[in-house]
């Protein structure tokens, strides 16, 4: 039996996971502006991942026979400094769900929900290649300082990313 706290919370990291896609798609946004599409593509693949975040945890409530209930999304951001600014905001993003999934296994293991604890168990494992790819692209940003040839080689290199290959 899951608790209606337990279900609250799960419905709560739904609407987290919806904002951080539409954060994603407002990040992809910018960069189209700017015309870097290897780094929009980038945003791209992981808008839908975290798309596909939200409705793991979606099956996840109806399994357990909990009702699903959608909030309001939050408006993201739409305009950054530059691509260093885009990506510290993504991964600072990142660590901030890393802290709100934490909270959601404290909460199950409180409740001794045996079955949400084994499920988060992969959502703790996808955070930390989550804030790795960020934080990764932050570094190579600062390592070239924003030199435009730098950049757009970075760009090329984020142009190839795919989500089919890396869906869990
Ligand atoms: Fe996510
Ligand atoms: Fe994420």
């Amino acid at each position: 039996m899951i608790s209606e706290k337990m279900v609250k919370a799960l419905n709560d990291q739904v609407n987290a996971e919806l904002y951080s896609a539409y954060l994603y798609s407002s990040m992809q946004a910018y960069f189209l502006s700017v015309n870097l599409e290897g780094c929009a593509n980038w945003m791209s693949v992981q808008t839908k991942e975290e798309m596909t975040h939200a409705d793991k945890i979606y099956k996840f409530i109806n399994e357990r026979n909990g009702r699903i209930e959608l909030e309001a999304i939050a408006k993201p951001q739409k305009e950054w400094k530059n691509a260093l600014d885009v990506f510290e905001t993504a991964h600072k993003h990142e660590q901030y769900v890393t802290g709100r999934i934490n909270s959601l296994m404290e909460l199950a293991k409180g409740e001794k929900d045996y079955a949400t604890e084994s499920f988060l168990k992969w959502f703790i494992d996808e955070q930390v290649e989550e804030e790795a790819n960020a934080l990764k692209i932050v570094e190579t940003l600062k390592m070239t300082k924003e030199s435009a040839g730098s950049l757009i080689m970075l760009d090329h290199q984020l142009a190839k990313r795919d989500f089919s290959s890396e869906k869990d």
